[in-house]
């Protein structure tokens, strides 16, 4: 029995998508936990890409359960359209998905509110315009809409009615608020929330049934770390806990039921949106990451910022998630360097800092201070053992476990499932992990 949180160790985009898919095999059941349509995975099966923004990547698996936990927010029309996708690439979705009742609502006014903030607020966040910010206010606040309140169709009219109302009352003239109609609105959740009610659950009930049967259950971090609102680089950070505490919150489970975290990172680093980003390249080798990575975001095709690997973060997300292991991804977008760096501290002020500071005004003013090694030039892609590595990417492996304090457990090198190497550590083996 092995219950296991995943992460992502940077601002997200690690490729967590690939893989929860992969780990999965090895699981009864897929659990998210927070975030909503924001984050999005895209998972290539059989040379098919899918991208899924809402449901677990797991349901791309026979049998597997795949379940929203209570800390995710729902954007129901964003949710039934995604089914609808599963659908129609004959993937089974009935008896396979599950949501939690107590989730959260994002509504088409917390979109409205979101986008237009963003037009005028400082700081700009660059938020995915998805809305998560407004409706994890709305939770916090107590003024939330869950999606199993809408089994009492009266309560849940006069409880939208009231909120747009609240909502018009303070927004300027010419917000686009003024043109929802709360009939309309009204009409077209319920709509939508009748193709999803048969999926609602007590989640937590389920997930901690799962763990009592001694079912192995995955849970599936989105975005990353320093995303995190408590964690990361505040206020350029999501709304949610995206690290590994978040998971149990998320999921209604106790922290007495998981058994280890991973986290996943990638080769190198990328961000979206505003905010610090200490080793971010502006030149042609931030390009060529870009292309070589195709690093443009999934949910919004905005094009990724992108910069050297920051070993300073990943202790730090080593930390605050309690990482046992790690799982690499894009080692192969390396290839064609003649040579790579990793930043190992930062320079702040004339002083050396080697501890990642949670100050986003100090992480702004911090220059990397980085350690040159040499590329391989050669390539990487489908090498499915550490053996068939080039020397010196072995070299670049054993630095970067060295500066994370923790082992590498899975490479992915390359798009495809089977383009993996699982490697034999202690974790993977006391989880069952290993092939
Ligand atoms: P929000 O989550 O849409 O409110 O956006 C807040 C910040 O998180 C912005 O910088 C977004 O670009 C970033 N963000 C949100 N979701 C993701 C994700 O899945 N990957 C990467 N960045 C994300």
């Amino acid at each position: 029995m092995a219950n296991l949180i995943v992460v992502g160790t940077q601002w997200g985009d690690e490729g967590k998508g690939k893989v929860v898919d992969i780990l999965s095999e090895s699981f009864d059941a897929v659990v998210r936990f927070q975030g909503g349509n924001n984050a999005g995975h895209t998972v290539v099966v059989a040379e098919a890409k899918v991208v899924l923004h809402l449901v677990p990547s797991g349901i791309l698996r026979m049998g597997k359960m795949c379940i929203l936990g209570n800390g995710v927010v729902i954007d129901l029309p964003a949710l039934t359209h995604e089914i609808e996708q599963l659908r129609k690439l004959q993937v089974r979705v009935e008896g396979s998905l599950y949501i939690g009742k107590s989730a959260h609502l994002v509504l088409p006014y917390h979109k409205i509110l979101d986008v237009e903030r963003e037009r005028h607020a400082t700081p700009r966040i660059g938020t995915t315009g998805r809305g998560i910010g407004p409706a994890y206010a709305d939770k916090m606040a107590r003024l939330g809409i869950r999606i199993g309140d809408l089994y009492d169709p009266v309560a849940f009219r006069e409880r939208l009615a009231a909120a747009l109302a609240e909502k018009k009352a303070q927004a300027g003239p010419g917000s686009l608020l003024h043109t929802l109609d709360p009939t309309a609105l009204f009409r077209e959740q319920m709509q939508h929330f009748e193709q999803v009610k048969a999926f609602l659950v007590d989640a937590s009930e389920v997930i901690n049934r799962l763990i009592a049967e001694g079912r192995r259950t995955l849970f599936e971090g989105a975005q990353g770390t320093l995303l995190d609102v408590d964690l990361g680089t505040y206020p350029y950070v999501t709304s949610s806990s995206a690290t590994a505490g978040g998971a149990c919150t998320g999921a209604g489970v106790g922290p007495t039921h998981i058994d280890g975290v991973v986290g996943v990172m990638k080769a190198y680093t990328t961000r979206v949106g505003e905010g610090p980003f200490p080793t971010e390249l502006t030149d042609a080798t931030g390009q060529l990451l870009r292309d070589r990575g195709q690093e443009y975001g999934a949910t919004t095709g905005r094009p990724r910022r992108c910069g050297w690997l920051d070993a300073v973060a990943l202790r730090y997300a080593v930390r605050v998630n309690g990482l046992r292991t790690l799982a690499l991804t894009k080692l192969d977008v390396l290839d064609t360097l003649p040579g790579i760096r990793v930043c190992t501290g930062y320079q702040y002020r004339g002083e050396r800092l080697t501890a990642f500071p949670n100050e986003t005004g100090i992480l702004a003013e911090c220059a990397p201070v980085y350690e040159d090694l040499s590329g391989w030039e050669e390539s990487t892609i489908g090498a499915l053992k550490l053996e068939q590595l080039p020397k010196a990417c072995r070299v670049y492996l054993d630095r970067l476990q060295a500066l994370a304090g923790v082992d590498v457990s899975l490479i992915s090198t390359g798009a495809r499932r089977d383009q993996t190497i699982l490697v034999d550590t202690s974790a993977f083996r006391e989880w069952g992990l290993t092939r």
